[in-house]
C-alpha cells in the first residue's frame, strides 16, 4: 500500500477578504504536497472556510445578507484569490476547499458530538455536561476571554475590550453545554511527552505544555441558539448551537469522510488521517489543547502533527494590519510578481516558525537577486552556451582520458566526481530540511549548488576554450555538469516553483512530469546526450526596481501599504507606529540613500521652543519639471514653484524609489531657507521633505490630502 500524506491549512474565517496569512499556509502547504507527492506518497490537500458563529452572522445582517449568501460571497472571492495563484485543484493544488457550511460537516459534526457525549473521559466522568456560563466571549477570536485576556474599560459599565482585537467583548451569561477539559490534562502532558514532535517548533511546545501544567478550565463548547442561530445545532437540544471551534475543528475529519454513510468516503478518511495540521501561532492552542481532547474523547486516532508558524510583519517589524494600513494587497501581489516568486519569498525569507517581514521591495530584491541573478541566470547561460558551443544538444560529459591534462590546465575536473559528490550531499541536505520543515535551509543549499556551478563556469571560461576545435570535448563536458546539475536543482525545487522549473525543465528538452520524479532518487549523469533543448527563453525577467515600486505606490496609495486585512492591533505597537512615522526632515538633501531610520531614532531626544521651529521656513510646492542627474543613481532635479517669481531647483536623493515623470503635478513640501548648496554641479536652492521608512530608509515624500495654494506656508 502507498504511503499517505494529508496536510491542512486552517480553515479561514469567511468574515472577511483572503490576506496574506491565508496565502501563506496555503502556499507552505501546496508545497509540501508536491514535495512528498514526489516523495512517493499519496496526498491529500485541505483548506477552506469557517462560516459560522456570531461575527458572520452579524456582517451578514450589517450587509443585508443571509449568512450563507454572504459567505457564499467571501468564498467565492478566496477560491479566485487561489486560483489566480496557482493553489486551487485545476493547478494541481489543493483537493478539497472546505466549507463548514456543508451538508456533509453538520453530520459529522452531530457524529463527534454524539460520540464525545456517549464516552467517559480518563477521569470516568461525562466529558459534555449542561451548566451555566458567565463571562465575555470576543466574536472576532471567538474565543472565551479569561482576565488576564482583556483590558478593563475606561467608563465603567462599558464591556471590556479584547487585547488581541481591541474590540469590545459580548457578555455571555446563559445556558451552555461544557467539555470536560479539566479531565484531560494529564491525558495530554503524557501526550506531549511521548510525542515530543506531535508540536513543533519545540519553543511552542514548551508554551503549550505549561499551558495544561499550569491547570485546565472546563470549556463551553455551545450557545444558546437565540444568540447565536448562524451554527450547527448541537445534537437533540436544538435550542443550543456548537461553538464554533469544536465545528471549525471537525473539518479536519468530516472532509474526508468521517461520520459518512457514503463506504468510499469513510474509506477515504480511514487512508488519510491522521493529518499535519499547519496553523499560526495565534491558534496553536485551539490545535494542540482542544482538538487532541476532543478527539481523545471521541476515541479517534490524534494529528500526526500541529507545526505553529510565525507571522508576516511589516518591513519594520509591526504587525500587519487594516488599521496601520499596512497589509499586503494580494492583487497588487498577483499583478507584479509570479506566483514562483511569491512562493519563493515565502519559503525562503520567513524561517518556518518564526515570524518574518513581508514587503514589496524586499520582495523585489530577492526576486532580482535569487531568482533572476541566481537560478534564472545559471540556466540561461548554461542552455546558451550549448546552443552557441554544441549545436543546441547536450553533449558528451566524460572526458576521454587524452584530454585529462587540457582539462586540468584549464582548471576543470578530469571527471565529474567532484560535481557529482557535491550535489548528492546537497541533495541531501535539503531533503533532510524538507522533513524538518526548513525550507528556507533548504534552499540555502540549492543556492550554494547554484553559486558553485555558476563558478565552475566562471573558472572555466568555456567561451574561450570553444574557439579552439581540440577543446570542445572539455566544453562539451563543463557544459554538461552544469547541465545536469540543472536538472537536479529543477527536480529539487520544483516544489516551491513548479512553473518555473518546469520551464526550465522543457527547455533542457525534458518532458517527464516533474512530479514523478523522487529527489532522493536523483542519479548523476541521467540526462542524456544528445538532448535536444528546447527554445531558450529567460525564466525569471529582472524586475525594474523603481518603476515597479513607483506603480505599487500608485495604486495602494502609499508605497507597499494597502488596507485588505482585518483586525486591529495591541495598544503598544499602535504606539510604535505613531513613533516609526514620524516625518522626518533631511531625508533628501545629500547626494546618498536617506540613512536608516529606526523606531528608536525616531522618538523623540530633545525639545525644541516654538521659536526654533518658526525659523524653518517651510513652504508648498508645485513640482513643474523632475529629471535624473548624470551618473548619478540617487539624486533627481527639480524645479518647484513655491510661490515665487521664478522657481527654485532643488535635488533630492530620491531617485531610486521615485521615477522623475511620477513626481511632475505633485504638491510637496519645500524647505524654503536652507542655505543653498551644490552638489554634483548643481545647486540645490532648498530641501524636499520626506519621512524615511524601513530598514532602507526608502523615502516616501510628504505631500496633501488636498489642494493647496503653491507658496502657502507650514506652520
Ligand atoms: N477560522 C480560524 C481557524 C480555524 S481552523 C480549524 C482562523 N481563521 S483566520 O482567518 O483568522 O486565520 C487563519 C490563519 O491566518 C491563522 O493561522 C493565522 O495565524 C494566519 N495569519 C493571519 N495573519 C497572518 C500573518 N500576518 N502572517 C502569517 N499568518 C497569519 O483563525
Amino acid at each position: 500500500m502507498k504511503k499517505t500524506f494529508y496536510v491542512t491549512t486552517p480553515i479561514y474565517y469567511a468574515n472577511n477578504l483572503p490576506h496574506l496569512g491565508s496565502l501563506y499556509t496555503t502556499i507552505v502547504a501546496d508545497c509540501l504536497r508536491r514535495y512528498k507527492q514526489q516523495r512517493g506518497f499519496e496526498t491529500f490537500f485541505l483548506t477552506g472556510t469557517d462560516e459560522h458563529g456570531i461575527n458572520i452572522q452579524r456582517i451578514a445582517e450589517q450587509t443585508g445578507k443571509t449568512p450563507i449568501e454572504y459567505t457564499d460571497y467571501i468564498v467565492s472571492q478566496f477560491k479566485e484569490m487561489f486560483g489566480q495563484f496557482g493553489l486551487d485543484t485545476a493547478h494541481g493544488g489543493y483537493d478539497i476547499f472546505m466549507r463548514t457550511s456543508e451538508a456533509f460537516h453538520y453530520k459529522g459534526v452531530a457524529e463527534l458530538w454524539k460520540l464525545v457525549s456517549a464516552a467517559k473521559t480518563p477521569k470516568g466522568n461525562s466529558p459534555i455536561y449542561k451548566g451555566f456560563y458567565e463571562g465575555w466571549f470576543c466574536p472576532s477570536c471567538a474565543a472565551y476571554k479569561t482576565e488576564d485576556e482583556y483590558s478593563r474599560p475606561e467608563v465603567e459599565g462599558d464591556p471590556p475590550l479584547c487585547l488581541e482585537h481591541l474590540k469590545p467583548l459580548d457578555r455571555v451569561s446563559e445556558e451552555s453545554y461544557f467539555f470536560r477539559l479539566s479531565d484531560y490534562d494529564e491525558a495530554l502532558l503524557a501526550l506531549y511527552e511521548a510525542r515530543p514532535d506531535f508540536i513543533q517548533p519545540e519553543a511552542r511546545r514548551n508554551e503549550v505544555r505549561s499551558f495544561v501544567a499550569s491547570g485546565l478550565q472546563d470549556l463551553s463548547v455551545s450557545r444558546q441558539k437565540s444568540s447565536v442561530s448562524w451554527a450547527i445545532p448541537v445534537p437533540e437540544d436544538p435550542s443550543q448551537s456548537i461553538y464554533v471551534w469544536f465545528d471549525a475543528l471537525s473539518n479536519y475529519i468530516t472532509a474526508i469522510g468521517f461520520g459518512d454513510d457514503d463506504p468510499s468516503r469513510v474509506a477515504n478518511f480511514n487512508k488519510f488521517w491522521p493529518a499535519l495540521h499547519l496553523v499560526g501561532k495565534d491558534i496553536l492552542r485551539f490545535h494542540a489543547v482542544y482538538w487532541p481532547a476532543f478527539l481523545m474523547a471521541g476515541g479517534l486516532e490524534l494529528p500526526q502533527k500541529v507545526f505553529a508558524h510565525g507571522m508576516w510583519l511589516d518591513p519594520n517589524g509591526r504587525r500587519m494590519s487594516k488599521t496601520l494600513g499596512n497589509t499586503i494587497d494580494l492583487a497588487v501581489l498577483h499583478r507584479h510578481f509570479s506566483n514562483d516568486a511569491v512562493r519563493y519569498f515565502c519559503l525562503r525569507d520567513m524561517v518556518f516558525g518564526q515570524d518574518g517581514k513581508f514587503g514589496y521591495e524586499n520582495l523585489i530584491d530577492r526576486t532580482n537577486s535569487d531568482l533572476a541573478d541566481g537560478l534564472g541566470n545559471l540556466s540561461s547561460r548554461t542552455l546558451t552556451m550549448i546552443n552557441r558551443f554544441s549545436g543546441g544538444k547536450v553533449g558528451e560529459g566524460t572526458l576521454p582520458e587524452s584530454k585529462y591534462l587540457g582539462a586540468k590546465r584549464a582548471g576543470i575536473d578530469a571527471d565529474a566526481l567532484p560535481v557529482a559528490s557535491m550535489l548528492e550531499h546537497a541533495r541531501d541536505q535539503f531533503i533532510q530540511s524538507f522533513d524538518d520543515f526548513a525550507f528556507s535551509k533548504g534552499l540555502e543549499t540549492a543556492w550554494a549548488v547554484i553559486a558553485k556551478v555558476d563558478k565552475m563556469l566562471t573558472d572555466a571560461k568555456p567561451w574561450k576554450l570553444a574557439k579552439e576545435d581540440e577543446q570542445k570535448p572539455i566544453v562539451d563536458a563543463v557544459l554538461y555538469r552544469a547541465a545536469e546539475s540543472i536538472r537536479w536543482l529543477c527536480v529539487m525545487l520544483y516544489p516551491i516553483m513548479p512553473w518555473a522549473t518546469r520551464e526550465i525543465w522543457g527547455q533542457l528538452g525534458l518532458t517527464d512530469d516533474l512530479r514523478s520524479f523522487d529527489p532522493a532518487e536523483l542519479t548523476w549523469g541521467d540526462l542524456k546526450v544528445g538532448t535536444q533543448l528546447g527554445e531558450v527563453k529567460p525564466v525569471f525577467p529582472k524586475l525594474d526596481k523603481v518603476k515597479l515600486m513607483t506603480e505599487i505606490a500608485n495604486e495602494t496609495g502609499s508605497a507597499g501599504v494597502h488596507a485588505t486585512e482585518a483586525d486591529a492591533v495591541a495598544g503598544s505597537e499602535l504606539a510604535n507606529e505613531t513613533q516609526g512615522n514620524a516625518p522626518v526632515v533631511g531625508a533628501t538633501e545629500a547626494d546618498a540613500v536617506p540613512e536608516p531610520q529606526s523606531e528608536t531614532n525616531a522618538n523623540v531626544t530633545s525639545f525644541i521652543e516654538i521659536g526654533d521651529f518658526a525659523k524653518v521656513d517651510m513652504r508648498v510646492g508645485e513640482v513643474l519639471t523632475a529629471e535624473r542627474i548624470p551618473k548619478s543613481d540617487k539624486l533627481l532635479r527639480f524645479t518647484i514653484d513655491i510661490g515665487e517669481a521664478q522657481p527654485r531647483q532643488v535635488l533630492a536623493g530620491i531617485a531610486e524609489y521615485y521615477a522623475p515623470e511620477s513626481m511632475v503635478g505633485k504638491k510637496v513640501i519645500v524647505v524654503a531657507n536652507l542655505k543653498a548648496r551644490k552638489l554634483r554641479g548643481f545647486e540645490s536652492q532648498g530641501m524636499v521633505v520626506a519621512a524615511s521608512v524601513g530598514e532602507n530608509g526608502r523615502p516616501v515624500v510628504a505631500t496633501f490630502t488636498e489642494d493647496v495654494p503653491n507658496g502657502a506656508r507650514l506652520k
